[in-house]
């Protein structure tokens, strides 16, 4: 199969596939394998949850972030959470790691390994965003870009403009390291628009001349290139899957991308890499001591989306009703504010600010399940008289 014509069709192929990915998973024994040859040690694989790698990596980007307590991370195209967990253990519990991926697969998949660790947002967020539009993030909030084995994935203006949200996002400062498959040599044509090997990694990969422009050009400096002298046929090295739009078979075997053709040594046309450039610090920029901004434009991101199509909502008059004619074991009011101290929280209400949904959602249901209509404060009053007015 051949390359889709737009860049927008190419982002959505890869997006198909890697969400195989991310609701199939992988053998242990193939991802434990690509991830030693990149660089991962046995100490720091038993420390995440298994299923946040899948042997999708071709670096191990924490290894050379130096991260430091309390600094925020951001990482590109997270997966099943790898890397954030182990940026995690670094920053500590004053840090933040963001995840982003376009498959919401892969967030699922991460937000449920989170869970199993006990992390949780604001200290370890992942959020569905596309790499290739503006980033969810507020400028010069963010000490260390992560990124592995995504940047290939995305067509060249998509690159382009990647890396120029990278420079408006970090702190002046800040710094970016970054896993990438880079093109030793044109690669031929045939390979170039092999769908299989584009989204296998290999043949959205450009010559390391081109990545530094890339880089340059969004006004980040101090660019170094590290050959990683990773063995990239390490992925092939299993059997492989019958679905060119999958780099992964999902099924009980081990098994890798498949390889563009018989005699294809990924060692002689593509090499992995770990790039590094930081964001100068300008005469304006801020002091050391200045407060940055908090990276997640929306704390909301970091939770599942509502998936109900339409939620009913009541009037004051239907809440009144309610309350007048039925016995309090009829109904729950629940004020998803948090305490404002200025108004206080509806009267006899339980109190659940909306970010604790996710985390108790279990006890949640348990506790309400019986309870014929539970009713939702949401809206920003007080909580007092005329203004305490949705439902
Ligand atoms: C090769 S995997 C690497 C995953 C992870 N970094 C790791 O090392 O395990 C590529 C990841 O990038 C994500 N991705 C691909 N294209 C993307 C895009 N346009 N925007 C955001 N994420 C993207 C995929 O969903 C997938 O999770």
């Amino acid at each position: 199969m051949s390359l889709p014509a737009s860049d927008d069709a190419v982002v959505q192929v890869v997006h198909d596939a890697y969400s195989v990915n991310a609701r199939t998973g992988a053998d242990p024994l193939y991802s434990n394998r690509v991830a030693e040859a990149f660089g991962y040690t046995q100490e720091e694989l038993q420390s995440i949850p298994g299923d946040a790698h899948m042997g999708l990596g071709c670096g191990n980007p924490v290894a050379g972030a130096s991260l430091h307590e309390g600094e925020t991370v951001l990482d590109l195209g997270s997966g099943g959470g790898i890397d954030i967990f182990l940026a995690a253990s670094k920053i500590g519990p004053n840090g933040q790691a963001i995840g982003l991926d376009v498959s919401s697969d892969m967030i699922k998949r991460a937000r449920r390994n989170a869970k199993n660790k006990n992390l949780r947002p604001p200290h370890v967020a992942f959020v569905q965003a596309g790499l290739t539009k503006t980033l969810p993030i507020a400028s010069n909030s963010i000490d260390c870009i992560l990124s592995n084995c995504v940047i290939n994935l995305l067509p060249l203006d998509g690159k382009a403009s990647l890396f120029k949200e990278m420079h408006r996002v970090l702190k002046p400062g800040g710094r970016l390291i970054v896993d990438d498959i880079i093109a030793k040599h044109i690669l031929p044509d045939d390979i170039r628009n092999n769908l299989a090997a584009y989204v296998g990694c290999i043949s959205g990969a450009i010559p390391i001349d081109q990545y530094r422009d890339l880089i340059i050009v969004a006004g980040l400096h101090d660019v170094v290139f590290a050959d990683t002298r990773g063995d990239l046929n390490v992925y092939y090295q299993a059997e492989k899957s019958t679905d060119p739009a999958s780099s992964c078979c999902g099924s009980t075997t081990s098994c890798g991308p498949p390889k563009p053709t018989a005699e294809f040594d990924a060692n002689k046309w593509i090499g992995s890499y770990q790039i590094y450039a930081i964001k100068q610090k300008t005469i304006s920029s801020q002091p050391e001591s200045a407060k940055f901004p908090s990276p997640l434009l929306n704390w909301w991101d970091a939770y599942p989306a509502v998936e109900s199509v339409a939620v009913p909502t009541m009037s004051n008059q239907d809440v009144a009703e309610l309350i007048r004619h039925s016995d309090r074991s009829h109904y729950a009011v629940i004020d998803v504010r948090r305490n404002d101290h200025a108004g206080g929280h509806v009267r006899g209400s339980f109190q659940y600010p909306a970010q604790t949904f996710y985390d108790d959602i279990d006890q949640f249901y348990e506790k309400f399940k019986g309870v014929e209509k539970v009713i939702f404060y949401c809206n920003s009053s007080k909580g007092r008289g005329p203004r305490c007015a949705g439902w």
